[in-house]
């Protein structure tokens, strides 16, 4: 029995010191020290013993027992200490390493400008109307005042669908008027802004495809007056409390009168020179008092309302905002030149 137990001893020594992980360790505590363990099993039979043998026996026994036990707990503990080593190894942390890099976005030019009109056109009450960029030869031309045979409707100027010229890009946003005043009643006071499509050739003024941004106002008692006040508050948001305005003469088919809105020149104060063409003047946008034949065809009394409209170009409000002297630049998606403007 001596024999045996000694046996037991060396075979769980070994066994613990191959132990790899926790799991094999309590199996293996199990097999030698549990209730149906190896040494368990050597002590039932000790009652086979004669009395002179059986104390130096049990002696051993406990001895070995204490010996497995203290040799578990120092491979427990070597393995706990292993684990955290490889964990402190897996998980280091250099922080002497470059970081990676995020580059910031930039806002396009066209998008600040876009974002400085809605700004200022919501902080005076107005909200932000949408109209679709596919739209009808009626809605573009026709109801707003524009008929068969106005240039603007030729071919040359102008993508169309269909062969009967009845759907189109739409050419401006000026049709978004007509959708809101079919579907809202007075008062309103919208502003649109959105792409608009003509056939021209590209050149550093020209594309095809370009942005406006519509505004209309309508109610009673509507005036001029209004007009003057709403685009002088825009111009002197855009470019400063001393920018003066000319109201000129003009005309447009869906308003009457119509007018064209100069802004005087910033860079030579009215003299004249390169940057407004020798005008003294700039040119920023058209607007007038909303025709009655527009009013009346979608269903508004001109008798009991009026209102004004205006239609701004995007691209050069932001040319000249940001001093940029060819129209393609904003179209190039260069990212050198698109992130200056922030
Ligand atoms: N739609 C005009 C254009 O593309 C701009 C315009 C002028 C809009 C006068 C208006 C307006 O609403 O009243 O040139």
């Amino acid at each position: 029995m001596k024999n045996k137990l000694e046996e037991i001893a060396r075979q769980s020594i070994d066994a613990i010191a191959a132990a790899a992980n926790p799991e094999a360790l309590e199996s293996l505590r199990v097999k030698y020290l549990g209730k149906k363990g190896e040494l368990s099993a050597v002590l039932k039979q000790l009652g086979t013993l004669s009395s002179e043998e059986r104390p130096v026996i049990g002696q051993l026994a406990n001895e070995i027992r204490a010996r497995i036990e203290d040799t578990l707990a120092e491979k427990s503990a070597a393995l706990q200490t292993a684990l955290l080593e490889r964990r402190l190894r897996d998980e280091a942390l250099d922080v002497t390493i470059p970081g990676k890099e995020f580059a910031a976005g930039a806002r396009h030019p066209l998008r600040i400008v876009w974002d400085e009109c809605v700004d200022i056109f919501t902080g005076m009450g107005f909200s932000v109307a949408e109209g679709p960029e596919i739209e009808l030869a009626e809605y573009n031309f026709t109801r707003l005042n524009t008929e068969e045979g106005h240039p603007a409707r030729d071919r040359q100027d102008t993508f169309y669908f269909t062969d009967d010229d009845r759907v189109l890009l739409r050419t401006q946003t000026s049709p978004v008027q007509l959708h809101v005043m079919e579907s809202t009643r007075p008062p309103i006071r919208i502003i649109s802004p959105g792409r608009v499509y003509r056939k021209d050739e590209v050149d550093a003024t020209h594309s095809p495809m370009f942005h406006q941004m519509e505004g209309l106002v309508v109610d009673r008692g509507i005036t001029m007056g209004d007009l003057k006040g709403t685009l002088n508050t825009l111009v002197r948001r855009l470019y400063g409390d001393g920018a003066k305005t000319r109201f000129r003469p003009h005309h447009f088919p869906f308003t009457e009168p119509s007018c064209e809105v100069d802004v005087q020149c910033f860079e030579c104060h009215g003299e004249g020179c390169r940057v407004c063409k020798g005008e003294g003047w700039i040119e920023v946008l058209g607007a007038g008092m909303v025709h009655p034949r527009v009013l009346s065809g979608c269903g508004i009394d001109p008798d009991e309302y009026s209102g004004f409209a205006f239609g701004v170009g995007l691209e050069r409000l932001a040319m000249r905002r940001f001093n940029i002297s060819d129209l393609r630049l904003l179209f190039e998606n260069d990212i050198r030149f698109l992130s200056q403007f922030n």
